[in-house]
């Protein structure tokens, strides 16, 4: 059966972003997969967190990947950093990238350039870049590496770290053995780029600038409908999907089509308006989501239950992720205990 792994950060509330180009996904392929999503906390600490609030964050994610559907019993849901096996085998991945590799990551770039507060538009000051910002894609590739992924599914900002993780896999083959399986990054069609509603150039981000351009998954409907309806659209009035021309509407074209099973384009028959072309997508978006926040409030109302699953579920991908170590500590000459 094909082994899928993936992983989210436990930071800032899930939103629309996470849940069409991830999580959605992630629900759907349970099912005829043997799959492995963890809360990536070790990965939320190459930026500063306050303590109780990653603590809180890190449950509240854990608690949202079963409230979008993902069956405990059907695949195995864990946290990062109760599976230590996976910061082990980021070190012997250090050794195996290249600086070079790293420096070339736009996701390392943008970060670093937003904490120096030298990003366009950014306000935030101070100079602190981690040394793990920096070596982050190591640790991501051991992540997925450890489980045997065949499959990663992820929306299209990771792209570039998936290929790192398949150039890592490769050399490390090359040099010590066939250890790894080189996965293949999943990335949906439709809804693996959702762009911030006030500003349609950039994606939609937990660490938006703009709180009114990111709409959470559990956020009440009055505000997710105000949002859409604030949306920055162009100064023309024809509904087509052209996300070069028209990045305003592509993205509410996209939602649209993502939330009702079409493609944008075709999502866009009909509609001679933005105004409906945005209350309809607020609408469709409202009732893809109920159902997750009402499964949120039943969890909620039983921690317990949810501690019982997050501690099973690090048993079952530790048991996995030690296998793998142990080979590639074999394969690269560690002398057995
Ligand atoms: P993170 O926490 O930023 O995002 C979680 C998932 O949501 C997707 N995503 C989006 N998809 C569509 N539109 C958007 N605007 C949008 N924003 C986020 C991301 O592509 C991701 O799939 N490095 C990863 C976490 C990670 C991981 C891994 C993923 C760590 N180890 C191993 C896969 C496998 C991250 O920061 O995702």
């Amino acid at each position: 059966m094909t082994r899928v792994l993936s992983g989210i950060q436990p930071t800032g509330d899930v939103h629309l972003g996470n849940y069409l180009g991830a999580l959605r996904q992630w629900a759907i392929g349970q099912h005829d997969s043997d799959a492995f999503y963890c809360a990536v906390d070790l990965h939320a600490v190459t930026v500063r967190q306050d303590p109780a609030e990653l603590r809180a964050a890190t449950l509240g994610t854990m608690a949202t990947l079963i409230s979008v559907g993902l069956d405990p019993e059907v695949c195995t849901l864990f946290v990062q950093s109760h599976v230590p096996q996976h910061t082990e085998l980021s070190w012997l991945l250090e050794c195996t990238v290249s600086l070079g590799e790293l420096r070339r990551m736009t996701q390392f770039k943008d970060k670093a350039a937003r904490a120096e507060g030298r990003a366009e538009g950014s306000d935030q000051g101070g100079d602190h870049v981690s040394a793990g910002l920096f070596t982050y894609p190591a640790l991501m590739a051991a992540d997925i590496l450890i489980y045997d992924a065949d499959r990663v599914p992820v929306g299209d900002d990771q792209r570039q770290h998936l290929e790192l993780t398949r150039d890592v896999a490769q050399r490390f083959n090359s040099r010590y053995g066939e250890v790894f399986v080189v996965p293949e990054a999943a990335i949906p069609t439709v809804g693996a780029r959702v762009m911030d509603l006030q500003n349609p150039q950039s994606k939609m981000s937990k660490s938006a600038e703009s709180p009114q351009g990111t709409v959470g998954i559990f956020e009440d409907r009055a505000d997710i409908a105000r949002k859409f309806a604030r949306a920055v659209t162009d100064s023309e009035s024809e509904v087509r999907y052209d996300p070069d021309a028209k990045p305003g509407v592509s993205n509410l074209l996209s939602i649209l089509g993502a939330a009702t099973g079409r493609s944008p384009a075709d999502a866009a028959a009909g509609y001679r308006q933005y105004g409906t072309l945005k209350s309809d997508t607020a609408e469709a978006v409202i009732a893809m989501l109920e159902p997750i926040a009402a499964k949120k409030a039943e969890l909620d109302a039983d921690p317990a239950e949810l501690s019982r699953i997050i501690a099973a579920g690090a048993d079952k991908a530790a048991a996995v992720a030690g296998g793998t170590l142990a080979r590639a500590k074999d394969a690269m000459g560690f002398l057995p205990k």
